[in-house]
């Protein structure tokens, strides 16, 4: 590996601490819109500067595609950061939200970390070397059983130009399912795929950052990510992460 988890760590909890500070003070937190229905706060700003500052300071051999600020000159090899994923539940004072910071290196998601200080669950993956969170080893549920199965989704409530909304999709599986939830955060979504505490997850019309890290997480915690046709890899604009153990029967209702 490149990099090392343990060096990364203490960045990615500073960036969670500052985050936080804004949570506990949410009266006065700035608040605004980069588009309709799209809220952008103080507290993801002054994340993401932090990170992009920490983090091209103790490797300046790498470049940044940040949700907020864009991308610098490197793109080859990147940090591809979620200064905050789940900002709405963020703003509105619930505990789902995370940091999100993923390495990339030529097209290859190599590292990532989700960190969630509200939840105080920090997930963290590099390739090859296992998923973990809080510093345990995690791996994806055992369920093989669709009709027994947890799912979660994301609704592209922004993009309301789609034909697509997913709510046949979702009618459609939460017939053939035990449990269903919208937590509100994709990042969080997928570490919960990697955790084993939902059996898949899907959504629509993301953005790399949005996933990038929890991807890692899931693989390594032994997940399959794939599109909604089966096909591996990550396609943020239809990813369907699951155990593994369930793909098979969720690919004829996508
Ligand atoms: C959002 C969250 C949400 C998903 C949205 C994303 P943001 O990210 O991941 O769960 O449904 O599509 O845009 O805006 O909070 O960073
Ligand atoms: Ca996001
Ligand atoms: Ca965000």
């Amino acid at each position: 590996m490149t990099i090392s988890l343990a060096e990364l760590e203490p960045i990615v909890r500073e960036a969670g601490n500052i985050a936080l500070a804004h949570f506990k003070d949410l009266k006065h937190l700035a608040i605004n819109k980069k588009a309709p229905r799209d809220f952008v706060t103080a507290a993801d700003v002054a994340v993401e500067a932090y990170l992009k500052e920490a983090l091209g300071k103790k490797y300046p051999q790498f470049g940044f595609w940040g949700e907020e600020s864009g991308q610098t000159a490197n793109q080859i090899s990147r940090w591809v950061v979620d200064p905050i994923d789940g900002t709405h539940s963020f703003s509105k004072g619930q505990y789902f939200w995370a940091v999100s910071v993923a390495l990339e290196i030529d097209q290859e998601l190599v590292a990532g970390v989700v960190y969630a200080p509200a939840l105080n669950d920090y997930y963290s993956a590099a390739k090859g070397e296992g998923a973990f969170k809080n510093g345990e080893p995690i791996s994806v549920s055992l369920e093989d059983d669709l009709g027994d199965s947890m799912i979660a989704t994301g609704f592209a409530c922004l993009r309301s130009y789609l034909e697509d909304n997913n709510l046949q999709r979702f009618s459609r599986i939460a017939q053939k399912t035990t449990g269903q939830r919208r937590f509100g955060s994709a990042a969080l979504d997928v570490c919960l795929v990697a955790d084993g505490q939902v059996d898949a997850f899907w959504e629509q019309e993301l953005n790399l950052y949005d996933i990038a890290a929890g991807v890692v997480i899931a693989r390594e915690a032994g997940a399959t990510v794939t599109d909604f046709k089966g096909n591996e890899g990550v396609f943020p604009k239809q990813i369907l992460v699951t155990n593994g153990k369930i793909l098979a029967q969720l690919l004829p209702l996508m």
